[in-house]
């Protein structure tokens, strides 16, 4: 585990891989602030955003994963504008990380049947809600906050390939920003100022 001394030690060619570590451990812990990042999309009135579980980091790929209801708002909001942020922070090390990529949604290929039975009954029941995700509600009831067992249809998987990485360390006597972007095939990473 990287702890703030480490991370100021790092050159910015080392930067890339020290951010996919830190991203791949909090997919596989429970503990990691970098577990429920924010995921910001655009929608019609403007940006939008909301705390997600980071659940899957497939590195080669340059990719993350995240679940949702294929019928919340945001599902049609990154469908018709797919470039979206998600921005970490971890306040023990302060360290922020924004990520942007383009979205790809999941329902029904490969990713999603692989994606639901890695899922728990607990965490299927979050997709069998019978009413829609924000709509109104005329009252609070067991049935509709827990969900039916079987939400299959509605389970979405959201994978973002990154292609920048907006990496601020902050320090007592100094902050440190580095800037690394896809170019392809390797990523090329520049100091900025913070
Ligand atoms: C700690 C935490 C984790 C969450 N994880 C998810 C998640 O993995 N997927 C998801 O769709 N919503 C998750 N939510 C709920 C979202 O933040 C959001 O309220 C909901 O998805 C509706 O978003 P939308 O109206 O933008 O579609 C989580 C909320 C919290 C507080």
């Amino acid at each position: 585990m990287y702890t703030n001394p480490q991370l100021w030690e790092l050159t910015l060619d080392q930067w890339p891989a020290a951010v996919w570590e830190l991203l791949e451990s909090a997919a596989n812990g429970f503990d990691e602030p970098f577990r429920t990042p924010a995921v910001a999309s655009t929608g019609p009135d403007g940006p939008d955003i909301r705390t997600v579980i980071l659940r899957e980091v497939h590195s080669p790929q340059r990719r993350a994963l995240f679940y949702t209801d294929a019928r919340s708002p945001k599902v049609e909001q990154m469908a018709s504008h797919n470039a979206v942020t998600w921005m970490f922070y971890d306040p023990a090390r302060r360290l922020q990380v924004r990520a942007r990529g383009m979205a790809s949604l999941h329902g029904d290929d490969l990713l999603a049947k692989r994606c639901w039975e890695d899922c728990s009954e607990a965490n299927r029941r979050n997709y069998g809600g019978l009413q829609v995700p924000g709509s109104a509600l005329e009252e609070l009831s067991k049935e509709v906050s827990m969900g039916a067992p079987d939400g299959r249809e509605n389970f979405l998987v959201v994978a973002t390939a990154f292609s920048r990485l907006d990496v601020l360390l902050l320090g007592d006597q100094s902050n440190r920003r580095a800037d690394l972007a896809w170019d392809g095939s390797v990523w090329k990473a520049g100091w900025l100022s913070p």
